[in-house]
């Protein structure tokens, strides 16, 4: 198992353009590293605001050793808490998601108000002060309907994320949409393979024939490598799109962490579906066209995402261990939107749910191959894979900044 001090050595010794070294994807130690310094630190996506449709909705994740519950209040807020009671630390709420007036512990049924102020503890004597032991909180915020969260004490700026996602997503109308389905799944692959699977589209010809029926495997078609390689299509896609109220121009954070591109899909297609047709009849929000492509938006460490003209899908990820990673997957639609009546499940999610089975085949290819000792890191495609070249160093360059020995204090 990798010291930090190793990692950092991993980190150093790697070959700029070509993949990470075995230990960098399937050590324990360096899966300890990465939660600590990154899944711990970060800003991480948890799900549509819409999920969590009243008040008392609630939704549970495990971020590493952390679980946590998400909800609504009865002042229509989004808080997350800690999963844990404080008590004698049961976990709170063992199902995934469900609504609860209260949050009652199942174990000697202290009781928390949806804040998280703890309401009543039975026999706990005079001296007990209940403000004392509210639930501990979790920094969460709703950005236009998608909830992130950070479990550092003091998380990083989330302000200019927070403006720019506010203006690309609001013609999507987030905050009016529904969940029409959503799956996980679990991938036996590293959470890196996963991110980077999802950052290029050299496999898609190879694995996606559904996908490929709307999405180009085109890196100059889906702003993969910037703006400055876009395609004219993709220009004229963005002038159309920007001309009808719709941010669309490729933008990217400076540390890389994240961008949001408006892109077109083939051939005037409107939505991910096996007819290339809307799978939905009412529209996101504001959209004001069906062919308005697919606003993509990645943020890392855990998400990608498509907001198209009728419908949204959120991808979160989660590390379990080394080699297994989560995917939850949500479709969105208007909140007015009725199955069987303005779209038909299957239509509505088969190509994602075949992609994302498609997906998962691939990284846990990629991770057996990784796990030979015959394994060494092969160069990544300058043309096909600008986009995991940029997702790998925004990772090696922060682990090594994180992991780099602090000066030793000056003696007085
Ligand atoms: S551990 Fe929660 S009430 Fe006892
Ligand atoms: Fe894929």
């Amino acid at each position: 198992m990798l010291s930090p001090t190793d990692i950092a050595a991993e980190l150093a010794a790697r070959k700029a353009g070509f993949s990470l070294s075995r230990p960098l994807y399937c050590d324990e130690g360096t899966f300890a590293a990465d939660l600590e310094q990154i899944w711990y630190r970060e800003w991480l996506f948890a799900l549509p605001a819409c999920q969590l449709d009243k008040p008392g909705a609630y939704a549970t994740l495990q971020i590493g050793a952390y679980p946590v519950v998400v909800v609504r209040g009865t002042d229509n807020m989004i808080r997350a808490f800690h999963n844990v009671c404080r008590h004698r630390g049961q976990r709170l709420c063992s199902k995934t998601t469900g609504t609860t007036p209260k949050l009652v512990c199942p174990y000697h049924q202290w009781t928390y108000d949806l804040d998280g102020k703890l309401q009543y503890a039975r026999d706990m004597g005079e001296d007990f002060d209940p403000a004392a032991f509210g639930l501990k909180k979790v920094h969460c915020a709703d950005l236009g309907g998608m909830v992130f969260l950070c479990l550092a004490e003091v998380p990083p700026p989330v302000a200019d994320l927070a403006k720019n996602l506010m203006a690309y997503t609001a013609p999507s109308g987030l905050k009016d949409a529904k969940v029409a389905f959503s799956s996980t799944i679990v991938e036996n692959g590293n959470w890196k393979l996963v991110l980077e699977n999802n950052r290029e589209c050299y496999h898609c010809g190879g694995s996606h024939p559904s996908l490929c029926r709307t999405y180009s495997d085109n890196p100059r078609m889906t702003a993969m490598d910037g703006p400055d390689s876009a395609s004219a299509e993709i220009l004229a896609h963005w002038q159309r799109c920007e001309a009808a109220g719709l941010p669309s121009r490729f933008l990217m954070h400076p540390s890389h962490q994240w961008r949001l591109a408006r892109i077109p899909l083939l051939n005037h297609a409107e939505s991910y579906t096996m007819s290339t047709k809307a799978a939905v009849a009412k529209r996101m929000g504001t959209m004001p066209f069906n062919d308005a492509g697919s606003l993509l938006f990645f943020h890392y460490p855990n998400s990608w995402n498509h907001f198209l003209g009728d419908h949204a899908i959120t991808f979160r990820v989660l590390p379990i261990s080394p080699t297994e990673t989560e995917v939850t997957t949500s479709w969105l639609v208007h909140k007015d939107a009725v199955e069987g009546v303005d779209y038909d499940l299957k239509t509505l999610t088969e190509v994602w749910i075949a992609t994302n089975d498609e997906d998962r085949q691939v990284v846990e290819e990629n991770q057996k191959g990784i796990l030979s000792p015959a394994y060494e890191p092969g160069p990544y495609s300058p043309l096909q894979e600008e986009g995991v070249i940029q997702f790998v160093d925004w990772y090696c360059a922060l682990m090594a900044g994180r992991l780099a020995p602090r000066p030793a204090l000056a003696a007085e």
